[in-house]
């Protein structure tokens, strides 16, 4: 079985899958946070984490949020003359701003949009596409005409994570969904939700035996060793997970510069970690609180001292 890296926005850029890579067993494949290109260009922040020299080490997927398929059609030009083979449509974004632009999740609302904004994407597209998407915006039973339309292109892949837009992340996963996809999708179809720790992943393959491709996300962020922890290989030590934080912090301090803003990357890096590796309530507290860096190493030195460092 294939493990995908999620796409994460806002906390899995180049930085923080650069020094993934570096300190952990690689995903097999990483999904790139969506860029979402206006008037044929990206920002300068978009454009640095699909670089390819910043995306070393392991096979990277670029992930377009559009609509428009002149917008799509550009941005995969570009990156196809990047040297990229596949792009992912976002189909699932639930975020109030992007679904009222009818964008993520919001384009499964209007199934006949969608087939046309398809249909045009599939005739020009230079690279394959595969799609990332939702049951649909309300109600599961929405999925179904969506998967007959999915089943009209040549996908590179389907990714679905099976919830509505109004379950968010929160809700329970809707496996009767995924079940369906299963049976109607010719093609590789990847699985993708709550698959949070190496024991979830190996209930999972017992229970699918015949999925070939799962995506974690959250997983990676409470886990950076998830990989080594699936297949037995490696544990997430406390020295490597010093290693993994301070390289990660070099990467931050060398593209962000700002001590405020690098501490803000770093304690939303906590939230996760801290999770999944059982750091106290208090020791947390003394990170969030930390202001400078003085601080800060000071609280993150007792945290890995209470995982035994
Ligand atoms: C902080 C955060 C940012 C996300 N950004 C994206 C994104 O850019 N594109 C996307 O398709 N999904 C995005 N997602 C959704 C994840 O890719 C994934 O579908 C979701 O977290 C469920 O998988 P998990 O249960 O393994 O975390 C994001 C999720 C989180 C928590």
């Amino acid at each position: 079985m294939k493990i995908l890296f999620a796409p994460m926005e806002g906390v899995a850029h180049y930085q923080y899958r650069s020094a993934q890579i570096a300190c952990f067993r690689p995903a097999d494949e990483y999904f790139l946070p969506f860029i979402s290109p206006r008037n044929n260009t990206f920002s300068h922040r978009e454009l640095q984490d699909v670089l390819p020299e910043n995306n070393l080490g392991a096979p990277a997927i670029p992930q377009l949020l559009a609509n428009d398929s002149k917008c799509f059609l550009w941005a995969a030009g570009e990156l196809a003359q990047m040297g990229y083979r596949e792009v992912n449509l976002n189909l699932g974004c639930p975020s109030g701003t992007v679904v009222s632009k009818h964008k993520g999740a919001g384009q499964l609302a209007d199934v006949t949009a969608l087939k046309e904004f398809l249909t045009e994407i599939f005739l020009h597209c230079p690279l394959s596409i595969s799609l990332k998407t939702r049951l649909g915006m309300k109600d599961p039973g929405e999925f179904e005409p969506l998967l007959q339309l999915y089943s009209q292109f040549p996908l590179a892949r389907l990714i679905v994570h099976p919830r509505v837009r109004e379950d968010y992340y929160r809700e329970p996963v809707r496996m009767e969904g995924f079940r369906q996809a299963l049976a109607q999708i010719q093609g590789t179809l990847c699985y993708n939700g709550d698959l949070f720790t190496a024991q979830r992943l190996h209930d999972f393959q017992d229970e699918w035996p015949q999925v070939q491709q799962v995506m974690c996300g959250r997983g990676f962020l409470l886990h950076p060793g998830l990989m080594e922890l699936w297949d037995g290989t490696g544990t997430e030590t406390p020295e490597r997970l010093r290693q993994f934080h301070d390289r990660l912090m070099e990467n931050y301090q060398r593209d962000i510069g700002n001590a405020t803003f690098v501490l803000c990357k770093m304690k939303e890096v906590w939230t996760w970690l801290g999770v999944g590796q059982n750091v106290s309530a208090k020791a947390m507290k003394r990170i969030r609180k930390a202001d400078g860096y003085s601080r800060y190493n000071e609280a993150v030195a007792g945290a890995f001292e209470e995982m035994g460092g």
